[in-house]
């Protein structure tokens, strides 16, 4: 029962099971691995197993092996053959091991997720045998952690659920108007005064008067928090991705150094209502400086080797406004405000080039004109990935209409308040990442795609939960899974036993409809 489902699966008779003797095999880069799999047994088996040294496949035991002439499965890739008197994993490299490990623990009773010794269970694997790899090397899913703050245990619980469905790519976005979470030494009050709020929006901001809670919000994460997200994740093959957003989207840095912004002498505070604000950082060279330190403290806690610097939704009105930056714009023989936006970001994509880092940012980073290593993150349809491919960019898919966990999964009357929109379980099942009209040397560009948690409407960790999953697990086929093993009926039978699990493991996903 497993999600996403494998490229490939025999089913054999039999199966194996594994006790308090059962041996775990491996040696090499293959240790680190096994020891995750003697680590994930434990709490429900009430005992560790032997991990012993070797490779080759024995009777009683669990052997992991680094194979490299399974390369053609690629770095992710794996086989899993279960016969009744033993298991032997396989694959090109550690992440391939680990996936299977995922897949090992899939076929076991659901009880195997319980973290304390679970009394007379059997567990037995049922003999099989599984080769398997992702379609897509992009496996993604953003947490907005700017518009309500995610405690750190909840960004490990949901690294563990991310990793349990084979999602190798987790986004946080880190700074927003509401909120700025991320400690950074060299300027102090980004975190003493940009990650506190006064107050929030009560109900939906679309609707006015705006009425406010009149409690302060906020919360960040200290650089050995993000160290300690980021070595957790990278355990569980999981790169996460540090989004900072410019130049919009940028009211809590400008509320803690208002010379940042176009307005110094009109202090702000971080925003207390959601919806696309005017504020806007002042492109000055000063400016320029500041995102630059910001990243290099960035950089040297994320080894991502692409880092997202926002792009999106970035007004102009203070832009046109100021004779300061209308003077810029003239200065650096620019066109208009788009292009000084264009200049901006290709200041972020030089500086990061120059440290080995990729830019990724949402799809307006395309509008006037866009460095050739940038990579699109496209949001506002497929539109601007089908441009940023035709180009030759890289691009991850994530469009609202089929990625944004932030939309309604059900009736609007009968789910709790949502930003808006309308994305069913089916719809994203349904997804295809690669747009019909693209050719194969297009496509080829096309990393894969990302759900999308934002966080408006999402004011409690169990809300987060209930908007990721179920839609996650599809979104996770979507992206593993080859095109043609897609099957909705299908996928509902294993979905049910991918939510025991979550129940298990305590996860507040949003119940099935009753078909
Ligand atoms: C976005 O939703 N503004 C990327």
């Amino acid at each position: 029962m497993l999600v996403p489902i494998p490229v490939e699966m025999k089913a054999g008779s039999g199966g194996f099971t594994i006790t308090s003797g059962t041996v775990v095999v491996a040696s090499g880069p293959a240790v680190a691995e096994a020891r995750k799999l003697v680590d994930g047994l434990a709490p429900a088996m009430g005992c560790r197993l032997q991990l012993a040294d070797g490779g080759e496949p024995r009777d009683g035991a669990i052997v992991l092996r680094i194979d490299e002439s399974l390369r053609q499965l690629g770095d992710e890739g794996y086989q899993l053959d279960v016969a009744v008197n033993r298991v032997l994993i396989t694959g090109p490299k550690p992440a391939g091991l680990f996936y299977g490990i995922q897949s090992l623990l899939q076929m076991l009773p659901p009880a195997v997720f319980r973290q304390a010794p679970v009394v007379g269970a059997s567990w037995v694997v049922p003999c099989v045998s599984i080769t398997d790899y992702p379609r897509f090397g992009w496996r993604g899913l953003m947490l907005d952690t700017s518009r309500h703050f995610m405690p750190k245990t909840f960004v490990l619980k949901l690294i563990d659920v991310l990793a349990l469905h084979k999602f190798n790519s987790l986004q946080l976005h880190l700074t927003d108007d509401q909120g700025w979470r991320i400690e950074i030494k060299k300027y102090p009050k980004l975190t003493e005064v940009g990650a506190w709020r006064d107050e929030t929006v009560v109900g939906h901001a679309g609707k006015k008067p705006w009425k406010f809670d009149g409690r302060p919000h906020g919360g960040f994460y200290t650089q050995d928090d993000l160290r300690e997200i980021v070595g957790y994740a990278a355990d569980r093959h999981i790169n996460v991705v540090p989004e900072i957003e410019m130049p919009g989207h940028a009211r809590a840095a400008i509320a803690a150094y208002p010379e940042l912004g176009c307005h110094p002498d009109q202090p702000l505070k971080p925003w207390t209502v959601w919806g696309v604000c005017p504020d806007i950082y002042i492109p000055t060279d000063k400016t320029i400086g500041f995102v630059q330190d910001v990243l290099t403290e960035v950089l040297a806690l994320f080894p991502s080797k692409i880092i997202h610097i926002g792009g999106d939704e970035a007004t102009k009105e203070q832009w046109k406004a100021s004779p300061v930056v209308q003077a810029r714009i003239k200065e650096l023989g620019l066109k208009d405000e788009d292009q000084m936006q264009s200049w901006f970001i290709k200041q972020m994509d030089t500086f990061l080039a120059q440290k080995g880092r990729r830019l990724i940012g949402w799809d307006e980073i395309l509008e006037g004109g866009l460095a050739p290593g940038a990579v699109v993150m496209s949001w506002r349809g497929e539109r601007g990935g089908i441009a940023a491919a035709k180009e030759g960019h890289d691009v991850v898919m994530a469009p609202t209409g089929w990625t944004y966990f932030d939309y309604y999964q059900g009736p609007p009357e009968k789910e709790p308040l949502a930003i808006g929109g309308n994305l069913p379980l089916k719809k994203v099942y349904e997804y295809e990442p690669i747009p019909k009209e693209m050719k194969p040397e297009e496509a080829k560009h096309i990393l894969g795609a990302q759900c999308q948690l934002w966080a408006e409407y999402l004011p409690t960790t169990r809300q987060v939960e209930y908007m990721a999953f179920p839609r996650a697990a599809a979104m996770s086929e979507v992206l593993w899974s080859p095109a043609e093993r897609k099957d909705y009926t299908a996928f509902l039978v294993r979905l049910a036993q991918d939510l025991k699990r979550l129940d298990i493991l305590d996860w507040n996903y949003r119940k099935l409809d009753k078909e």
